[in-house]
């Protein structure tokens, strides 16, 4: 198990990046960050993330915990996104995912978990009061994020301007067609879903992105290294003040700097 720590200042902003030799030594070291955390600060509040990057990181906290070095009995969490419209309990929800990857696995109580309401009979609604809940919270203290290979954070595609609070999204092609490898037939899969914006993101006091592969590199090196635009919507994390992103050699082979 070896990592290697560097600060990218390429671009004049202080990203913390850790380059690890294995996806099983990322999910160790950014479940120890978010243990770090818990242990600290047992009230915490925890932003989260669906897809396959976290995975590895859910089932390290799992270890933790059942090993009795972690107690979610007081932490509260907020997911970043949700298909619209799709019901909880449907096995393709990022409610699901969470509960099937995480929360049925610790102790942690259902009522503290967030996640925007894919069932919500009125979607703008369901998007005000759930930006309404992250600001009466100050920001939770870490936002957990991957990546999508064009750079998306959340449901928060490249477009033309960033978009601030959790709003509702149209899937573009690109992500219906990644996102359908978990659906029976590509026409299951939502084309809408409620999302953090980038300024919803933004609040967080930490951000920590995680990020394995090669298909994840192109989008890594932009994010870091290049210019902030909303066509590469990660790329707005050079501005956060307290980033940490962890990736393996593959997602890393992209970053100059590392590699100079
Ligand atoms: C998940 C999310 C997405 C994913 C991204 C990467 O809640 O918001 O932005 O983080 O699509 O997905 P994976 O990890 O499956 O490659």
């Amino acid at each position: 198990m070896s990592a290697k720590w560097y600060t990218c200042e390429s671009r004049g902003n202080n990203v913390k990046v850790l380059v690890c030799d294995s996806y099983e030594t990322l999910s160790k070291k950014a479940a120890g960050i978010l243990a770090g955390i818990v242990n600290v600060k047992p009230d915490a509040v925890l932003g989260l993330a669906t897809g396959s990057s976290p995975v590895g990181t859910y089932k390290e906290l799992i270890k933790l915990y059942e090993a009795g070095l972690l107690d979610f009995s007081k932490v509260r969490t907020y997911n970043l996104d949700e298909y619209y419209p799709l019901a909880p309990e449907n096995d393709q929800s990022y409610h699901y995912f969470m509960n099937v990857n995480l929360f049925d696995h610790v102790n942690i109580d259902k009522e503290s978990v967030h996640v925007p309401d894919g069932n919500a009979a009125d979607m703008n609604e369901a998007c005000a009061s759930y930006e309404a809940m992250l600001n009466e919270i100050g920001g939770v203290d870490i936002q957990v994020l991957g990546i999508g290979g064009n750079g998306h954070i959340g449901f928060n595609e490249p477009c033309d301007e960033f978009v601030g609070p959790t709003h509702v999204v149209s899937l573009t092609e690109s992500t219906i067609q990644a996102n359908s490898r978990f659906f029976e037939k590509i026409e299951d899969v939502p084309t809408k879903a409620i999302s953090m914006g980038i300024g919803s993101i933004m609040k967080a006091k930490k951000i920590l992105l995680v990020a394995n592969g090669a298909g994840k590199a192109e989008a890594i090196a932009k994010t870091l290294e290049g210019p902030i635009v909303p066509q590469v919507p990660a790329s707005i994390l050079q501005l956060h003040p307290d980033v940490t992103i962890i990736v393996d050699e593959a997602a890393a082979a992209g970053l100059k700097e590392y590699h100079a």
